[in-house]
């Protein structure tokens, strides 16, 4: 069927299907059967979605009709598929084995890929030993990532959520993430830093973002200030750059040896499973990390053969495509129930609206569908007592996904093991509420205000453990739904152009800031300009 056809055929389900009610859908005693689906240490329960097997067939054919299968193939053999950049998009490639072998123009990107992972090692060891010393002659105990969007997001998200799985050898290093333009997350931390200890990531595959030169220039200006020993050493024992642009960062004054390379067909958001991972290798050790390129890889081989009918991002795709194009949902809450994943909505508000959100399709054309939903989120059990009043009784239709793991704190006391359970209780409480209403409990709302209509689809991910392994999964399972996604909207996931006209204009506007006001800009910039001006100069 073309996807025209199976377009209109969805349009024409939506017709009767819109009506439809999860508490009665979720009547159907085979429901959870039908529509849960395992890999490995995951479970996706896309139950409490507004699906009926035949809305899924239909979706399934809507896949076929986009030939989702022969973008798949495209995607893993290195075909340019970031077409307006000309350029493949492999990050898939990071999370090969060794013994793997991966052409690309004549190249093996596997034995790269393999070899900065082992630079990488034999840096990480040594900060693990104490063999990393700094000016003084003592050793680093302080790591700071400098880096934005994809150089911070993923990193962050990661390290944070696999703190427990650290090495003893790694518990000396603490690692901190600074990102923001203004230099406020940079100006505290560096109060409580000894700069004889400290190690600065610079994280950029450009290396032209202003964010993090500006927050790297500041800690090279903190770390003279500190010491007078000659700048190329102080940069050589205090700075490592990871960068697709090493010219750039050694034009900056970065050594080479101290430089971890990436390559261009990696997208910046899809790149902690490489050298960008650096802190994530510190944090949890190398084992660790091969663990979650190990987990991803799993996942990329079960996305690569699975059928569709049981390929988790291909359903988790299509559901949200039903939601989306067909159910006129355009807002996507994420809620882990789990604070290991607090940082996880940051990372796939990048992930998903810097890939889709986009409105211009692979030929140019405007796309005559809407594409990538809002997207934002909270830890659940906070988000309850913040914005869930609206998933409950606001006007928007609004669909959730729920992250939860089933075993948490092992040997740990009885009182953190009842959090826990207390935890799952409430997600699934929650899951229950937005879909059934007040049918839930089997009891009319005793007025009008107490009323839950429910009916707000949600996703379940449940993970057997929050290991190494499973966030990998995990990640490489959200990454694979936004490319099938885009095939589905014919956009091209991999590029970022939307991005670039606010730093252009930036660029433009720096000289005036502080300066005598000048004319040519609209009203609006040019009173304030004036206003900045005052403020101050006068
Ligand atoms: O401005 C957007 C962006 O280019 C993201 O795509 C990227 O993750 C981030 O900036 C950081 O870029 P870089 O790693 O080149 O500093």
């Amino acid at each position: 069927m073309d996807k025209e056809t199976a377009w209109r055929a969805l349009e024409q389900l939506a017709d009767t299907e819109r009506t439809h009610h999860l508490k009665d859908l979720l009547q159907d005693p085979d429901r959870f059967e039908q529509f849960s689906f395992r890999q490995d240490e995951l479970l996706l329960d896309l139950s409490r979605q507004r699906l009926t097997p035949a809305t899924l067939k239909a979706l399934l054919q809507l896949a076929e009709g986009c030939q989702l299968g022969s973008w798949i193939e495209a995607l893993f053999s290195g075909e340019s598929i970031n077409n307006t950049e000309q350029r493949p998009a492999l990050h898939t490639a990071l999370r090969q084995p060794a013994h793997n072998s991966f052409m690309l123009d004549g190249q093996d990107i596997n034995q790269d890929v393999h070899r900065e992972l082992e630079r990488m090692e034999h840096l990480v060891s040594q900060l693990h030993q104490q063999q990393w010393r700094g000016f003084s002659g003592e050793p680093i105990d302080t790591l700071v990532n400098i880096g934005v969007g994809g150089s911070d997001l993923g990193p962050m998200m990661v390290c944070h959520g696999l703190e427990e799985f650290q090495p003893a050898a790694a518990r000396a290093i603490k690692i901190h993430f600074i990102s923001s333009m203004d230099g406020s997350q940079l100006s505290s931390l560096l109060q409580h830093l000894d700069p004889a200890r400290t190690l600065f990531l610079v994280a950029s595959k450009s290396f032209t973002t202003a964010d993090t030169l500006a927050n790297a220039a500041t800690a090279r200006d903190w770390l003279r200030q500190a010491s007078d020993i000659p700048d190329p050493l102080l940069l050589k024992r205090h700075f490592i750059g990871i960068t697709a642009r090493p010219e750039k960062a050694q034009e900056w004054g970065l050594s080479a040896d101290n430089l971890l390379h990436f390559w261009d067909w990696v997208g910046g958001r899809y790149s902690l499973w490489s050298t960008i991972g650096f802190a994530i290798a510190v944090r949890i050790g190398m084992d660790g990390f091969k663990a979650l390129l190990d987990g991803a890889s799993r996942m990329d081989n079960h996305f690569r053969h699975a059928p569709g009918s049981s390929n988790l991002p291909v359903l988790l795709a299509l559901a949200e495509i039903w939601n989306i194009n067909f159910l006129d949902i355009h807002a996507h809450a994420i809620l882990p129930y789990d604070g290991r994943l607090a940082h996880l909505p940051a990372y796939l508000e990048q992930l998903e609206m810097e890939s889709n959100g986009k409105s211009v399709d692979r030929d140019g054309q405007r796309v005559q569908h809407r594409t990538c939903p809002v997207l934002w989120g909270e830890i659940g059990p906070n988000a309850q007592h913040a914005f869930y009043q609206l998933l409950h009784q606001g006007s928007e239709a609004v669909m959730c996904d729920f992250i939860v793991a089933a075993n948490r704190y092992g040997d740990a006391g009885e009182s953190l093991q009842s959090q826990h359970r207390l935890t799952l209780a409430n997600c699934l409480a929650q899951a229950r509420v937005l879909a059934l209403g007040d049918s839930a409990l089997d009891q009319a709302a005793s007025s009008a205000w107490q009323h839950y209509h429910g009916n707000q689809p949600s996703t379940l991910i449940l993970l057997d453990k929050l290991t190494p392994g499973a966030l990998g999964a995990l990640i490489a399972l959200y990454e694979h739904k936004v490319f099938v996604q885009s095939v589905i909207w014919n956009i091209n996931p991999f590029d970022q152009w939307g991005v670039e006209l606010g730093k252009q204009m930036a660029n433009t506007l720096l000289p005036h800031i502080g300066a005598r006001p000048q004319q040519g800009f609209d009203t609006a910039t040019e009173g304030l300009l004036n206003e900045l001006n005052q403020l101050t100069t006068g």
